[in-house]
C-alpha cells in the first residue's frame, strides 16, 4: 500500500509548524478551531495541485493570503513535505502579486529499489504555478501516481443548491467526486456494471433508512446525456427527487457509496472531515464499522467530534494531545524547573481553573492548545523551550495513572479499551 507515512507542514492556515507520522488508520480529534479541518484542507490542496488545479483552489479559498499562516505579512512561505516509505515530495510556495501561489521549490526524492538502484533527487525548478510532477522524468511520475491515490471527501453541502442534487452528465462516472456531485451517474454505472456492489450499497442504506426502497436512475427523457438522482419509497410508487432526502440520509448515502464501491475505484488514502455530521448514532456506528473493516486495505485520515465514532476505534488510532495530561499534576512538570517551580505551577493551576479543572477541555483557539500553553508558560518563566520528549515524558514517567484517568475521561475510556484486549483471567 502506497500510504502517506509522514507529513510536515509549515505556514498553512492555522498550522504554523507540524510534523505528523501517519498510520493506516488515523482519527483526528480536538477542540473546535484546533485545526483539524485545516489539516484536511491541506491534503485537499495537494489533491488539487496534483490535478494541476492549484490556481483554482487558491482563488476559491480567497487568495494566497487566506492560506498562509496569519497571511503573507506574517508568513513568507508555505512548506510541505509528504513522505511515503523512503521517498518524499517537498515543496515551498510563495505568494504572487496576483494573490496566487508560485512554487519556490519543487523536489522529489525517490528511494525505491524496484525503480532506481540508488536514491534519486530531482529538483523541478521554481516560478511555476502548477506542479511539474507529471511532466517530469520517471521518478516524478512515480511520485505523481502515488499522490494521485489520495482523495479528500466533503459531503457537507446538502443544501437546496448542492451539486449532489443537480442533473449531471451521465458519462461523468470516473470515480465518485469529492463533493458527491456525480452521485447519480456514478450510481448508474454501479447498477449497470457492478450489480453486486450496488445491491450491497442498497442493503446498507436500508439499515439506516428503512423507508427507502431503491434509486430510480434513468437518463433524462429529453436529454439522455444527463441523469439526476431520484428514488422510491417502500409501499409507494411515488418518485422523489434528491431534495426529498433528509440531509443526514443523503450524507449517509454518499459515505456508503464511497466506502462500499468496488475497491478498484477506492483511493489508496481516503480523507474525510467529520463523517458523523447530521447522522443518527446507529448510522455513525455502522459507518465506523465499515471503515474499520476496510482499513487493512486502505489508509484513512478522518477528523471527528463524535465520541460515538471514536468509541468504535482502538486508542492507537486516535491522534490526541499528550500535553493535556500535564495539566493533571502541575507540580510534576513545574518540578523539572526547581527555581521557577512555584510560578510555573501557579500558571498551570490558573489554566486548570479557567477550564473547570477538566484538562481535556483546555483549548479555545488554535494558539491555546495544551502544548502551546505549556510551552508558553515554561518560556515565560525560564526563557527555555519546552521539549516534548525530554520534559513531557520526564514529568509523567512515574506518574500514578489513577489521577490522570480520573481527570481525563476520554483517555480513561481508551485505556479501558486496551485493558479489555487482555485475555481475561479465570
Ligand atoms: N490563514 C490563517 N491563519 C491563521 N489561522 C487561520 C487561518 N485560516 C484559518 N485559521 C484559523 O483556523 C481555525 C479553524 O480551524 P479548523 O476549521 O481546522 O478547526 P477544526 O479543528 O476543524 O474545528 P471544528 O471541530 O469546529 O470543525 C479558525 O479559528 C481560524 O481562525
Ligand atoms: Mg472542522
Amino acid at each position: 500500500m502506497n500510504s502517506l507515512d509522514r507529513i510536515k507542514i509549515e505556514g498553512f492556515k492555522s498550522i504554523k509548524e507540524m510534523d505528523l507520522e501517519l498510520r493506516p488508520l488515523n482519527i483526528l480529534i480536538g477542540a473546535n478551531g484546533s485545526g483539524k479541518s485545516n489539516f484536511l484542507s491541506l491534503l485537499k490542496m495537494v489533491n488539487r495541485m496534483i490535478e494541476e488545479n492549484l490556481r483554482i483552489f487558491v482563488a476559491q479559498a480567497g487568495g494566497a493570503d487566506m492560506l498562509l499562516y496569519y497571511g503573507s505579512k506574517n508568513t513568507e512561505r508555505m512548506k510541505i513535505r509528504l513522505q511515503f516509505g523512503k521517498s518524499y515530495y517537498e515543496t515551498a510556495f510563495l505568494p504572487t502579486t496576483t494573490e496566487l501561489l508560485a512554487f519556490q521549490d519543487e523536489t522529489v526524492h525517490l528511494h525505491n529499489e524496484n525503480i532506481n538502484r540508488r536514491p534519486y533527487d530531482k529538483n523541478l525548478g521554481s516560478g511555476h504555478e502548477e506542479t511539474l510532477l507529471n511532466k517530469s522524468v520517471k521518478s516524478g511520475k512515480h511520485i505523481y501516481n502515488i499522490m494521485k491515490g489520495w482523495k479528500a471527501y466533503h459531503f457537507h453541502d446538502t443544501s437546496f443548491s448542492a451539486k449532489i442534487k443537480k442533473t449531471a452528465y451521465i458519462n461523468n462516472n470516473r470515480g465518485l467526486q469529492d463533493d458527491g456531485s456525480n452521485l447519480a451517474p456514478y450510481l448508474y454505472l454501479l447498477r449497470e456494471r457492478y450489480g453486486e456492489y450496488y445491491e450491497n450499497i442498497i442493503k446498507t442504506i436500508h439499515l439506516v433508512a428503512p423507508f427507502f426502497e431503491d434509486f430510480v436512475l434513468e437518463p433524462e427523457e429529453y436529454n439522455p446525456e444527463t441523469i439526476r438522482l431520484q428514488w422510491k419509497e417502500r409501499k409507494s410508487d411515488k418518485i422523489f427527487n434528491a431534495d426529498s432526502f433528509s440531509d443526514g440520509t443523503l450524507r449517509f448515502i454518499c459515505l456508503t457509496i464511497l466506502l462500499l464501491q468496488p475497491d478498484k475505484f477506492l483511493p489508496q488514502t481516503v480523507i474525510i472531515d467529520e463523517p458523523e455530521l447530521g447522522l443518527h448514532p446507529y448510522a455513525i456506528k455502522l459507518l465506523a464499522g465499515i471503515i474499520r473493516s476496510i482499513s487493512p486495505i486502505r489508509q484513512f485520515i478522518i477528523s471527528t467530534q463524535s465520541t460515538i465514532f471514536i468509541d468504535e476505534f482502538s486508542p492507537e488510532d486516535i491522534i490526541h494531545e499528550f500535553e493535556t495530561m500535564l495539566f493533571v499534576t502541575p507540580e510534576k512538570i513545574s518540578g523539572l524547573f526547581p527555581e521557577q517551580k512555584a510560578e510555573i505551577s501557579k500558571d498551570i493551576q490558573n489554566v486548570r481553573k479557567n477550564f473547570n479543572n477538566s484538562p481535556e477541555t483546555i483549548n479555545d483557539n488554535v494558539e491555546t492548545s495544551p502544548s502551546h500553553r505549556i510551552a508558553d508558560i515554561i518560556k515565560k518563566h525560564t526563557q527555555r523551550k519546552y521539549e516534548k520528549i525530554i520534559h513531557g515524558t520526564k514529568a509523567l514517567i512515574d506518574e500514578d495513572m489513577t489521577k490522570i484517568r480520573r481527570e481525563c475521561p476520554h483517555f480513561n475510556q481508551w485505556i479501558g479499551k486496551l485493558e479489555n484486549l487482555q485475555p481475561h483471567s479465570k
